[in-house]
């Protein structure tokens, strides 16, 4: 088999208070990968989707994941690659991870599965570095693994998956862009003991609540003192948000990612439906395009589609 076609999740980094440490994936959106092994040594790639991103390899963050994973294996082979990306790029929706680990499952794949998850988290990390400046792989995991992922260390590289009660996700993605390296750049870089001691405490709370399936400790976990105080400053109207989605009952959430989208997670589906609406209130008056997406934790990662 030459050819292959995979679906790559959206997915959510942090969780709110696991900055680089968690993340999940999602049910929608999704970008789509058409990938074609050639005999002729090199990469081509086309985008489908009309977002202008480059089509150079060594500039494309699909692109350089798989020139990573090819100096793994011999020479003498070459992928041809069309992205039809449906996740915006600077939406906070794991967009650039989509699109890296769906090129090296892809292309592991067509290899015949040669290589582990952890071998491709590795090789999709070269697609975060170029699209953020940093390597983090708290989207590139779930989107590979699928479900909830945790980064324990990623020097050397250690992921758990963990598991976790059904939820119910609520995203509002307003359509401008913010790129994960400006929001980076804002951040400080030195933490308060205190706000680091209650964020570890939030950290396990999260953890423990996920594994015993207590929404209640899920949702008081979801705080983060450090990172959001800095970045909900790039959000409109983000504190009256959240706060109003709470009040109809979501669990918590917060920044999707670097932002700009935010999330919501709830119990059951009628209070994801008032989240919804909620979102759709407070964002209408503002004058930009949004998209709300009501959807679910993917726990399949990156799919052979075709
Ligand atoms: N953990 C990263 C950040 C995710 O928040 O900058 C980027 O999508």
């Amino acid at each position: 088999m030459d050819e292959v076609k995979v679906s790559c999740p959206a997915t959510i980094a942090n969780m709110v208070c696991g900055f680089d440490i968690l993340g999940f994936a999602l049910e929608e959106p999704k970008d789509y990968i058409l990938l074609k092994k050639t005999s002729k040594r090199g990469i081509s790639i086309k985008h489908i989707d009309g977002y202008g991103l480059p089509e150079t390899p060594e500039q494309n963050v699909a692109g350089v994941s798989l020139l990573e994973l090819m100096d793994h294996i011999y020479d003498g082979i070459g992928f041809e690659m069309v992205i039809d990306k449906r996740i915006k790029p600077g939406s906070g929706l794991g967009s650039s991870a989509a699109s890296a680990a769906g090129a090296v499952v892809a292309a592991n794949h067509l290899l015949g599965n040669v290589f582990s998850n952890n071998d491709l988290v590795k090789f999709a990390m070269a697609g975060e570095k170029l699209a953020s400046g940093v390597k983090h792989a708290d989207n590139i995991s779930p989107a590979i693994f699928g479900g909830i992922t945790l980064i324990r260390s990623i020097y050397p590289l250690d992921i758990v998956s963990l598991d976790g009660p059904p939820f119910y996700v609520t995203v509002i993605h307003p359509q401008i862009e913010l790129k994960t390296s400006d929001a980076r750049q804002i951040l400080r870089k030195e933490v308060k003991l205190k706000d680091a001691i209650r964020q570890w405490g939030n950290i396990g709370g999260l953890i423990a609540g996920l594994m015993k399936y207590d929404y209640d400790l899920i949702g008081r976990s979801m705080e983060d003192v450090i990172i959001e105080p800095m970045r909900s400053i790039l959000i409109p109207r983000f504190d009256e948000l959240k706060k109003s989605c709470i009040e109809v009952g979501a669990l918590g959430g917060g920044i999707a990612g670097s932002g700009p989208s935010v999330f919501m997670l709830s119990k059951d589906e009628e209070v994801a439906e008032k989240v919804r609406r909620v979102m759709k209130e407070i964002y209408s008056p503002l004058g930009f395009d949004f998209h709300i997406y009501m959807t679910k934790v993917n726990y399949k990662g990156v799919e052979i589609v075709d």
